[in-house]
């Protein structure tokens, strides 16, 4: 059983946060986090925009803080879920020698949906296509846990 879920995306203000807002609702009783694979944000809730986007589906991301994903979390988690290509590339730099943890992409619980990645938010200002989308695959991760 998958207990221990970290969810990454590269600010951990929008896509992240949000996938593990949307997936802790769902009360799977997995141990769930975010992270970014940038240090910009650390510290900082989600984005505003995000924020009331999720809040609009009775999301609330207020209490959760963003931080970096570090080499540790391959030890702390059971799977890590990138949001795109480029955060499992990120993430599978930091892989410490002889570690088997599951990296995969947040998408992969979303076939239907036909994507390979969560677009990201910040740039598309799409927020509501992103909550779809995270809320599908949430759906489809929590069927697996
Ligand atoms: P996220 O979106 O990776 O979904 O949190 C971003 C948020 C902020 C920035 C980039 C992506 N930024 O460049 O500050």
């Amino acid at each position: 059983m998958t207990s221990r879920i970290l969810f990454v995306c590269l600010g951990n203000i929008c896509r992240s946060p949000a996938a593990e807002g949307v997936f802790h609702a769902l009360g799977t009783g997995a141990e769930t986090d975010s992270a970014g694979t940038a240090g910009w944000h650390v510290g900082k809730p989600p984005y505003g925009p995000m924020q009331a986007a999720a809040l609009a589906r009775g999301y609330d991301l207020s209490d959760l803080r963003a931080r970096q994903f570090e080499a540790g979390d391959f030890d702390r988690f059971d799977m890590i879920l990138g949001m795109d290509d480029t955060n499992i590339a990120d993430i599978e730099t930091l892989r410490p020698a002889g570690n088997t943890t599951s990296v995969r992409l947040f998408t992969d619980f979303a076939p239907e949906c036909g994507m390979d990645h969560v677009p990201d938010p910040y740039y598309t200002r799409d927020f509501d296509g992103a909550l779809d989308l995270i809320e599908v695959a949430a759906r489809g991760l929590a069927a697996t846990t």
